[in-house]
């Protein structure tokens, strides 16, 4: 990413969160990811308009709820009310958050179905389908349970077997029941719509696009198996009830969940620019105002998807067939990554190993350091990525506290007391130190836009070892108790805030509140990637001293961690939180 390119115009997004829980630390992982790159491209003058919404429909959520006693559109709206205390507890900066039940959606959504029906891309398919007599409903797989086929395991998945792993019809399990009623369902014949896959047009387009789309090496390789496995008409209908879009000439029918959430990503940029918001985060400056049509029809834009590795399925095959054959943009590039583990282990309710990211904040522990720990094993890669509380603990002492930090709190009381706040000129050995520094900046571009940011951030450390050590050998304590060493003094501890600044910039996309309290103790306009040739100089004058940050407290770390803590702003804390037994199989049934 040179910076004398032209800018980039970028729209981003990351997954649209099922609006049926709080969000937890596992969201928080891919949204960190996708902010820290959008600061990244921002620092480095490209144009980015970063979105997401709530993904609002579905049958769990319905049924959510009804048991919380609410309708659809209230339940969502308590979910979506909640969602600003982690964004901003966190420092995530999105554009626009928007949500899946609204008109940008349906109309975007019942279009785009339409132009695949004009294609004869959508068949008509009889299905035989478990309905629940007592709820009046047809059953999602997950929701019919019962004992194994293979191996007999009682209580298992309509879909798949926990205990033997193997994968079925939910007509194959004996002794089905509805997880919702008890009931024993009925087999009972459905019309639905399926967008045809098979279709060899479909599948040539995929083929092509997937070659030549840059996925990861994981990623193209499991599209080729699935390829190789043959490519099925996807199911897109559901049956009323349904909580979700109607599907246009039908009656009772709506759009699969699945469907119409990841138009949810064009829905929040059209309902951005519908706004005027997108105005206000335009960052280049020449440009006028543009519709949301003439943007996303820029062919030179950017459409940049962050998601996690489950759902390479749906954005890798689903969403470009249906873009293309609908005559709108395609990705051009899906960026998938792991997922949390805690302790090496799923994070999952019922263990309650998860950290509740609301009572953190509330606890008093910072946002920049759970940016900067998740950042520090972030790469561009697809494995999980754990967070481990003693590591946590142990890294960010270490590193923000112990190299970072500790290298403005050093230097900073000599400036002050000494030099009247003022800089001077560093010495050869510093200044050779920050030209190294200034290459380091150089690839920070490049650096962030593979999203290796551990890498950026151990190289980043190592220079912060290479500055304290340079502190070190000068032993600027004793050559303050010398007058004639002053000027040695003074390059030494100037050299040393240059560097810092430097450093500043480097970690600025990770640790923005943090850098944002250096910018102030420093006295300096907010940084970029290009602010790195431009040092303080001498005459330069730093503010006072006050802590940046400070050592992680274990215990309060542990204290983070336990059953989920509700927004404070919910109004209906019942609605988010009330988990029956059923609401809590239905939660582990999916969408
Ligand atoms: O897996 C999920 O959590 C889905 N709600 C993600 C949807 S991403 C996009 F397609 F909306
Ligand atoms: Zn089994």
């Amino acid at each position: 990413m040179p910076l004398n390119l032209a800018p980039r115009k970028l729209f981003v997004t990351t997954a649209l969160p099922y609006a049926n829980g709080p969000l937890h630390l596992g969201h928080l992982l891919e949204y960190i990811q996708a902010d820290t790159w959008v600061r990244a491209q921002r620092m480095a003058g490209h144009a980015v308009q970063f979105v997401c919404a709530d993904d609002a429909h579905g049958a769990p959520i319905m049924i959510a709820a009804q048991k919380a006693g609410v309708t659809p559109q209230q339940y969502i709206a308590d979910i979506a009310r909640s969602r600003a205390a982690y964004l901003a507890g966190f420092h995530i900066r999105f554009d626009n958050w928007h949500s899946t039940h609204s008109t940008e959606n349906q109309q975007l959504a019942q279009d785009i179905y339409r132009k695949l029906q004009a294609r004869n891309l959508i068949a008509r398919k009889d299905i035989e389908q478990f309905y629940d007599p007592v709820e009046g409903m047809f059953l999602p797989d997950r929701y019919v349970k019962g004992s194994c086929p293979r191996c007999g395991a009682p209580e298992q998945h309509g879909d798949s077997c926990d205990a033997c792993g193997a994968v079925y019809a939910p007509t194959d399990v004996g002794q089905p029941r509805s997880i919702l009623s008890g009931a024993v369902p009925e087999l009972r014949n459905s019309t639905h719509l399926f967008f045809r896959l098979s279709d060899p047009a479909i599948q040539a387009f995929l083929r092509s696009w997937t070659a030549d789309a840059t996925l990861q090496p994981e990623i193209a390789r499991k599209v080729s198996e699935w390829f190789a496995d043959g490519l099925q008409d996807w199911d897109i209908s559901r049956d009323a009830p349904y909580f979700g879009i109607p599907i246009p000439g039908e009656i009772g029918k709506f759009f699969y969940v699945w469907l119409d959430a990841p138009v949810g990503y064009l829905a929040s940029l059209k309902n951005h620019f519908d706004k005027g918001g997108a105005r206000n985060h335009w960052h280049v400056p020449s440009r006028t105002a543009q519709t949301f049509d003439e943007f996303l029809g820029d062919p030179l834009l950017e459409q940049v998807h962050f998601i996690g590795k489950d759902i390479i399925y749906f954005h890798a095959l689903f969403w470009p067939a249906m873009l293309h054959f609908s005559g709108l943009r395609l990705p051009s590039k899906i960026n998938a990554h792991g997922h949390l583990t805690v302790r090496g282990e799923k994070m999952s309710k019922s263990k309650g190993n998860g950290l509740d990211p609301l009572r953190y904040l509330d606890l008093g522990l910072d946002a920049d350091w759970i940016r900067y720990y998740l950042a520090a094993k972030l790469n561009g890669g697809i494995d999980d990525t754990d967070f481990n509380p003693q590591d946590f603990v142990a890294r960010v002492n270490a590193d923000l506290v112990g190299k970072f930090v500790n290298i403005a709190s050093r230097c900073s009381g000599f400036i002050l007391k000494k030099f009247d706040a003022t800089l001077g000129l560093p010495d050869q050995e510093g200044l050779a130190l920050l030209g190294n520094l200034q290459t380091l900046v150089e690839q920070a571009g490049a650096r962030y836009e593979a999203r290796e940011y551990a890498r950026c951030i151990r190289e980043s450390m190592a220079m912060a070892d290479q500055v304290n050590a340079y502190f070190d050998r000068n032993k600027p304590w004793e050559l303050a108790k010398k007058p004639e060493c002053g000027a040695q003094l003074l390059a030494v501890c100037t050299a040393c805030l240059e560097a810092f600044r430097l450093l500043c910039i480097l970690l600025k996309p990770v640790i923005p509140a943090l850098v944002g309290r250096a910018q102030s103790f420093l006295q300096i306009a907010e940084l970029d990637f290009a602010s790195a040739a431009r040092r303080m100089g001498p005459g330069h004058r730093i503010g006072a001293y006050r802590h940046l940050t400070h050592r992680v407290d274990s215990a309060l770390v542990e204290q983070a961690f336990g059953a989920t803590h509700l927004p404070s702003g919910c109004p209906r804390p019942m609605a988010c939180a009330e988990k029956t037994a059923a609401a809590k199989a239905i939660d582990a049934a999916g969408n």
